[in-house]
């Protein structure tokens, strides 16, 4: 059959004996049928060079006009991601000629028969260039596949999964599936909903995670579980946030926190040994409130010192009133010392400033100290030269050093001068990319103040059990309960996140109602889960750990997209299949969908 003055043929009996990326000297001499894609051609003179790719490498074709007159001119007409098949026999390269770039480098295949069994368009870009534009290489994602880049991460991330069950299913642990159309619960997010054909009027939610489901399985006494599972999420989305996304989804009955640290130390060491990372328990652990004070963030990047210094005392009884005022207001100031960074430009100073105000704070004082000593300071004329140098000293700062003052509530403060800090460290060279620093953040506040709708909200979920020593002030004084829970950090991602969680009926009811769920409303979203509440639940806990994030900072990227075969964009559109897309009008009338018209913008309320 010819396509285009081009014979393209079919496998017929050709099969397959080795991939392309497996030869070494030691395969000199064999007779080989190896297949797939063109990466280049280049004729000099009677000889041909094929560079041929498949998933496991690359291996050199040589194909000689005198020997294999046939292949040749086929040879000849070969383009760039074309896919043949090549009989031919491996032989040592000349000294000379061996290319310690490749690892098949030393050999060649001579080729004796080629067959073009499918011929290719030009790509829209450079097959694993680094300058090809990411959104190219989404819509044309199957090529971008082809990449050695994404060949490797996909090859990272099964082989993270892989370990994950081995190592489960060593410990004793099921791995169970829950429902994908499921009823709506709350867990922080927008949920994805899907309409009922069925039922008109009703919808499906599509899982954040499979959390009351895993819980439900504790009840069925599945007392070990786990899933790896996709969950979706209607969030804002970032470089390691995507809509649908992968848990290593984690439960276990007649448990505390320190079961599921040992578990978990016991299966990173395992899924990171493979990759080359180093991650031996147990990992060091810090309270929610001290990781917050040192470093203003609840998943501090530790591979950097830089902490945050309380300096609010310098201001307490000042006459610099605006700080004055702000400590007698029950806030704070604090300060990072940036070592080496006294000569900082006022570009430098004005961006992070900017910085500090995308988190809420109203500025930032910085002081300057050349390595001479000397100081310059935005607080200069406020403070005074020896107030300044006195700041200066507390915030950890010397000679040659610069610091940063945020001043504000507590929640401010952390997080601009956690912004700024992280900031710092990545300008100064300071994160070490060879460091892996796992953290457990532990004792998170149970409930977090939403003052927009002037009510408490669950900072983790509302199935986390308070800290036993906390729960008698669950009515009295909610913002002081901490929960067990707790966040696996690594260099200052969140890769987990789980907790103890509420096996009592009187607690989860006492829970709901400081949530601000009345009774009967709690029922109606929740009713079958409470009363399994009162069928003999055990005590039980789990965690569940972001499967993307964590392949993505094995895999050395820095984006979760591209550690995900087909992800989607931070519009969260698949660039490729074009989704979200319209459906058929029949389909809409199936379901009982009624549209408005997208350029109607007014309330249909008002
Ligand atoms: P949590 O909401 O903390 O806990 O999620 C657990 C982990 O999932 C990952 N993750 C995400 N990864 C990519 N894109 C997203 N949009 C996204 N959202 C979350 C993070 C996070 O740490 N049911 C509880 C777990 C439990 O309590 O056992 C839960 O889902 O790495």
């Amino acid at each position: 059959m010819s396509v285009n003055g081009k014979k393209l043929s079919n496998l017929g009996d050709l099969s397959r004996t080795h991939t392309c990326g497996e030869f070494r000297p030691g395969h000199a001499g064999t007779k080989v049928v190896v297949m797939g894609w063109v990466n280049r051609r280049r004729d000099l003179g009677p000889l041909t060079f094929i560079d041929l790719r498949d998933r496991a490498g690359m291996v050199q074709v040589v194909v000689d006009s005198e020997r294999s007159p046939e292949a040749h001119s086929l040879a000849k007409s070969l383009r760039p991601e074309f896919v043949v098949a090549v009989e031919g026999k491996i032989v040592m390269r000349d000294a000379d000629k061996m290319n310690p770039q490749m690892p098949t480098g030393k050999v060649e295949v001579i080729a004796t028969r080629i067959r073009l069994l499918s011929d290719a368009k030009t790509p829209p870009f450079e097959i694993g260039s680094e300058k090809a534009n990411e959104d190219l290489r989404l819509k044309y994602r199957y090529l971008d596949l082809r990449s050695p880049r994404m060949q490797r991460n996909l090859r990272v991330r099964h082989e993270v999964a892989f370990a994950a069950r081995k190592y489960l299913d060593r410990q004793r642990f099921l791995e169970i599936e829950t429902p994908m159309l499921i009823r709506s619960t709350p867990e922080g997010a927008r949920d994805y909903v899907v309409p009922s054909r069925v039922t008109p009027g009703s919808f499906y939610a599509l899982p954040q995670s499979p959390q009351i489901f895993k819980q439900l399985l504790m009840v069925g006494g599945y007392d070990r579980y786990f899933q790896i599972v996709r969950c979706f999420r209607d969030e804002d989305l970032r470089a390691d946030r995507q809509p649908e996304f992968t848990q290593i989804d984690i439960e276990m009955s007649f448990v505390g926190p320190n079961d599921v640290f040992a578990l978990i130390e016991g299966l990173m060491a395992e899924v990171c040994k493979p990759q080359g990372v180093e991650a031996a328990g147990p990992f060091p652990r810090m309270t929610y409130a001290e990781a917050t004070r040192r470093y203003g963030s609840d998943k501090p990047d530790t591979r950097f010192g830089m902490e945050l210094a309380d300096v609010s005392s310098l201001f307490a009884d000042s006459d610099f009133k605006v700080y004055a005022d702000i400590v007698a207001g029950g806030g704070q100031v604090k300060a990072i010392a940036a070592k080496g960074a006294g000569e900082w430009s006022r570009k430098q100073l004005d961006e992070m400033t900017a910085l500090s105000r995308t988190y809420g704070a109203g500025g930032m004082a910085w002081i300057k100290s050349s390595p001479a000593g000397d100081v310059t300071s935005s607080l200069l004329k406020a403070l005074g030269e020896d107030r300044v140098r006195a700041l200066l000293s507390e915030a950890g700062g010397a000679s040659g050093d610069l610091v940063l003052v945020v001043a504000g509530s507590a929640s401010v403060v952390a997080a601009a001068l956690g912004a700024l800090r992280l900031e710092a460290g990545r300008q100064l060279g300071l994160v070490d990319p060879k460091k892996f620093n796992f953290l457990w953040v532990t004792e998170f506040p149970m409930f977090e103040r939403d003052e927009r709708a002037n009510r408490w909200s669950a900072m983790h979920h509302p199935f986390t059990s308070p800290m036993d020593e906390d729960v008698e002030r669950l009515e009295s004084d909610p913002g002081s309960v901490r929960a067990k829970a707790y966040d696996l950090v690594l260099n200052g991602m969140e890769l987990g996140g789980g907790s103890i969680r509420i096996h009592r009926r009187d607690v989860q009811r006492m829970a709901f109602e400081l949530l601000g769920f009345s009774e009967d409303e709690a029922r109606k979203r929740f009713g079958f889960f409470l009363d399994a509440l009162e069928f003999g639940t055990p005590p039980h806990g789990g965690i569940a750990l972001g499967l993307d994030r964590l392949v993505m900072i094995l895999a050395g990227e820095q984006s979760i997209r591209d550690v995900i075969a087909f992800p989607k964009t931070t519009s969260a559109s698949d660039l490729m299949a074009e989704s979200p897309g319209p459906i058929a009008q029949e389909q809409l009338d199936e379901l009982r969908i009624v549209q408005r018209s997208l350029e109607t913008t007014t309330d249909p309320d008002d």
